[in-house]
C-alpha cells in the first residue's frame, strides 16, 4: 500500500494518528465509517442516557456522508426550514459535487490530526460547532454557485445564530479546515482560505472598509490564524505563515513567517531557502514589515 495518497493523488494528511495508508477516497470513507460506528458502539455502552444520538446520528445511517448529512441537518433545521429539506439540499449537493463529500472528510481528518484535544472522529462529528459550521458553509457554497441565493444566506444566518460563525456563503474555502473553537469567526464574500488551514475562534478575514470588490484576505496553504486575529484588505497570508493571537495583520504576511501585533510585525521571518537569503529579503524591503 502507498503513503496516504488520495484518489486525486494529493497527499491526505491522514498521518501519525492513523496507523494504516488509505489508497482511495472510498477506502477513506470505509476507514471513517468503520470508525465511526465502532466509537459510537462504545460511547454508547458508556453514556446510554445518549443514546438517541449515537442512534439518529449513526448506527442507524447507511453511510459516512449520510450520517453527517443527518447530524448537521439535525441541527440546522427549525420549524420554518424542517429536517428533510436540508437533507435534501445535501444529497442533491452530494450528487453533483463529488467534491463537497472530499472535503467533508478532509475536514474532520484535518481536526483529529491537528487538534490536540480530539480524541475520536464522534467528536467533531456530534459535538465540534466549528465542524458544524464548516459543512454548512460547503452546503450553503454550493446552493450559491448553483443559483439558490436566498437558501444560501439563509445557512448563512443560521450558522451564524447557532455556530456564531459567519462566512459568507461565496467566500471559497479548500479542504481539511480546522475552526478551532469557531466562535466569533468571521470570513467575507470575497476572502478565499486555501487547504490545511486552522482557524482559531474570533478571527475575521475582512475588508479594510474603504475598498470595493476583490477586498478580503487570501489565507494559503498550512496557514494558522490565532484566536481574535483581524485580518483585513485584500492581502495575502502565504504558505504555512502564523498570526499570532490577537493581531491586526494590514500587510501581506511572507510564507513560512511569523506575525504578532497591533498592527501585526514580523517576528520570525523564515521567508528564503536560507537565512542569508531571508535577512537579505527582509533588509531589502521584500515585505512591508519593520522588525
Ligand atoms: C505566534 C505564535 C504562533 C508563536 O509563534 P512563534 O513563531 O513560535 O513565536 P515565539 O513564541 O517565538 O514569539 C516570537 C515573538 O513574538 C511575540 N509574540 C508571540 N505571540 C504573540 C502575540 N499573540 N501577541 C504579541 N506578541 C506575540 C513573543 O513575545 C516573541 O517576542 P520577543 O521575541 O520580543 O520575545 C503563538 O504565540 C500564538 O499566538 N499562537 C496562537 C494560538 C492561539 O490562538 N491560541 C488560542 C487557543 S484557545
Amino acid at each position: 500500500m502507498s503513503l496516504a495518497i488520495s484518489a486525486n493523488s494529493r497527499k491526505f494528511p491522514f498521518s501519525g494518528r492513523v496507523q494504516r495508508s488509505i489508497d482511495s477516497e472510498q477506502e477513506l470513507a470505509d476507514e471513517l465509517w468503520g470508525r465511526l460506528r465502532r466509537e459510537a458502539r462504545e460511547a454508547y455502552l458508556q453514556a446510554p442516557m445518549l443514546a438517541p444520538l449515537f442512534v439518529d446520528s449513526i448506527l442507524n445511517q447507511h453511510s459516512f456522508e449520510a450520517a453527517i448529512f443527518h447530524r448537521i441537518s439535525t441541527r440546522l433545521q427549525n420549524n420554518i426550514v424542517g429536517l428533510g429539506v436540508i437533507v435534501d439540499a445535501f444529497n442533491r449537493a452530494h450528487d453533483e459535487s463529488p467534491y463537497l463529500v472530499e472535503a467533508l472528510r478532509a475536514d474532520i481528518v484535518g481536526i483529529y490530526d491537528r487538534d490536540p484535544a480530539c480524541q475520536r472522529f464522534i467528536e467533531p462529528f456530534l459535538y465540534f460547532k466549528g465542524f458544524h459550521a464548516i459543512q454548512t458553509y460547503r452546503l450553503a457554497h454550493w446552493l450559491w454557485l448553483s443559483g439558490e441565493r436566498d437558501f444560501a444566506l439563509y445557512l448563512q444566518s443560521r450558522s451564524s445564530d447557532l455556530f456564531q460563525t459567519d462566512i459568507h456563503p461565496a467566500a471559497k474555502i479548500g479542504k481539511s479546515i480546522f475552526l478551532d473553537h469557531a466562535t466569533g469567526l468571521v470570513v467575507g464574500e470575497t476572502a478565499v482560505i486555501e487547504d490545511q488551514v486552522t482557524l482559531l475562534q474570533d478571527v475575521t478575514l475582512g475588508g479594510t472598509g474603504k475598498e470595493a470588490g476583490d477586498r478580503h484576505p487570501k489565507v494559503r496553504r498550512g496557514a494558522m490564524i490565532g484566536a481574535g486575529a483581524k485580518i483585513l484588505g485584500n492581502i495575502e497570508v502565504g504558505e504555512n505563515a502564523r498570526v499570532a493571537a490577537g493581531s491586526v495583520v494590514l500587510h501581506p504576511v511572507p510564507a513560512n513567517s511569523t506575525v504578532a501585533g497591533v498592527p501585526a510585525k514580523l517576528v520570525r521571518h523564515s521567508v528564503g531557502e536560507t537565512d542569508e537569503e531571508s535577512l537579505e529579503l527582509v533588509l531589502y524591503g521584500a515585505f512591508d514589515y519593520a522588525i
